[in-house]
């Protein structure tokens, strides 16, 4: 039988979320504060740690590896990092891959390829160059629309992550949505969560419940549930007029915990239990403390042992509750 890492709720753990660094070339408003502090390199795991440690998750049972940021395509050497990581596909390991910006793609869609990578998740909100660079605070539209290309020519699959911000994208969706159609994408919309330091009537304001998207759809277009799973939270539809595929993250109108099957660890080593929990473990102490590995698998599965039933965020109240401190970038969504 294969390793299996189950929690106190009965899920099994088999998805591994990995930030490999905090730093990012763009500064999304939901995400990060536009002057962030980031972290000394000596803090980061080193490319070997973050091997022996995903290592360590693929044989107590994690069959998907997602590697996020930050933005992961800017942590130096990552290559080294997913060629190596590539062992694994086929030895336990089922999936390799990413959540990206974009903005490195046309360099890094062929290495990774050549790594195993067959479907990544690149976040964009807004078709309108003006209102990308005012999201991102100084990135380009063009670029990331380039690296895009690159992923498919190269014969990935791309999914496109948007997260739903009212008075921004509401205006877009038919646009959004025509955009993936055409180019062959999916897409998925995402409701903001509250993380970071924002004000609350930022992030009050800023929600768009993925309900009023449905039915703003609904004028429109058929939506019907389809059986369609990739392992993360996402619950995906099909319109019936185009034939299309849309997902919806709704942490916040319908909660996906009670499904959970991961866990996600920081640069730094914290092993986070939950998205929307403060509780974590840490992994660099162990994984720099012994050249054993045994330290370091009995601190995961004492980890596993106290994941919590759920995250708290909570608008219902018109205010924001279970809001993190973490800015997103802390543990790469
Ligand atoms: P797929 O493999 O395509 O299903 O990817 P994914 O949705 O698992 O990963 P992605 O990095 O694209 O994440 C999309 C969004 O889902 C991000 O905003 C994440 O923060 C959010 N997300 C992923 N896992 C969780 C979770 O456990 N809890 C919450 N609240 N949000 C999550
Ligand atoms: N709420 C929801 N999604 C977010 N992301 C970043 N910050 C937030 C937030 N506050 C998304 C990014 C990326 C994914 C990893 O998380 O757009 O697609
Ligand atoms: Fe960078 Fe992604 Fe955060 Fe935007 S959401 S600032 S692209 S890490």
């Amino acid at each position: 039988l294969p390793p299996k890492l189950v929690d106190p709720f009965a899920r099994t753990i088999d998805y591994l979320r990995v930030s490999v660094t905090d730093r990012c070339d763009f500064r999304c408003t939901y995400c990060m504060a536009e002057h962030m502090t980031f972290l000394p390199k000596k803090d980061l795991l080193t490319l070997e740690e973050l091997d022996r440690m995903c290592s360590a998750f693929v044989r107590l049972g994690v069959r998907k590896l997602r590697i996020t940021g930050g933005e992961p395509l800017v942590r130096k050497g990552i290559m080294t990092f997913f060629d190596g990581m590539s062992r694994h596909l086929g030895n336990g390991l089922d999936e390799l891959t990413l959540t990206t910006n974009g903005s490195q793609l046309d360099r890094f869609a062929q290495p990774l390829w050549d790594a195993g990578v067959r479907r990544i998740n690149v976040s964009l909100d807004t078709l309108d160059p003006v209102k990308f660079k005012d999201i991102t605070r100084w990135g380009t539209l063009d670029k990331v629309l380039r690296g895009i290309d690159a992923a498919k020519a190269v014969g990935m699959r791309v999914k496109i992550n948007t997260v739903a911000i009212k008075g921004f994208n509401d205006v877009e969706l038919f646009d959004l949505l025509d955009w993936a159609d055409r180019s062959d994408l999916d897409l998925t919309f995402i409701e903001v969560m509250p993380m970071g330091d924002m004000g609350e009537v930022q992030r009050l304001d800023q929600y768009w419940p993925l309900k009023d998207l449905r039915a703003q759809l609904a004028t429109r277009f058929t939506l019907t549930e389809l059986d369609y799973k990739t392992g993360g939270p996402a619950r995906y539809f099909e319109i019936g007029e185009t034939g299309q595929r849309i997902g919806f993250i709704t942490p916040l109108t319908h909660n996906f915990c009670e499904s959970c099957n991961r866990v996600r660890v920081t640069c730094t080593g914290e092993l986070y239990m939950c998205l929307g929990q403060e509780d974590m473990a840490d992994l660099r102490a162990p994984l720099r403390a012994s050249e054993s590995d045994t330290p370091l698998e009995d601190a995961i599965h004492a980890a596993i042992a106290r994941k919590p039933k759920g995250h708290d965020f909570d608008y219902s109240r018109q205010q924001v509750a279970g809001q993190t401190i973490r800015h997103m970038s802390h543990t790469g969504g």
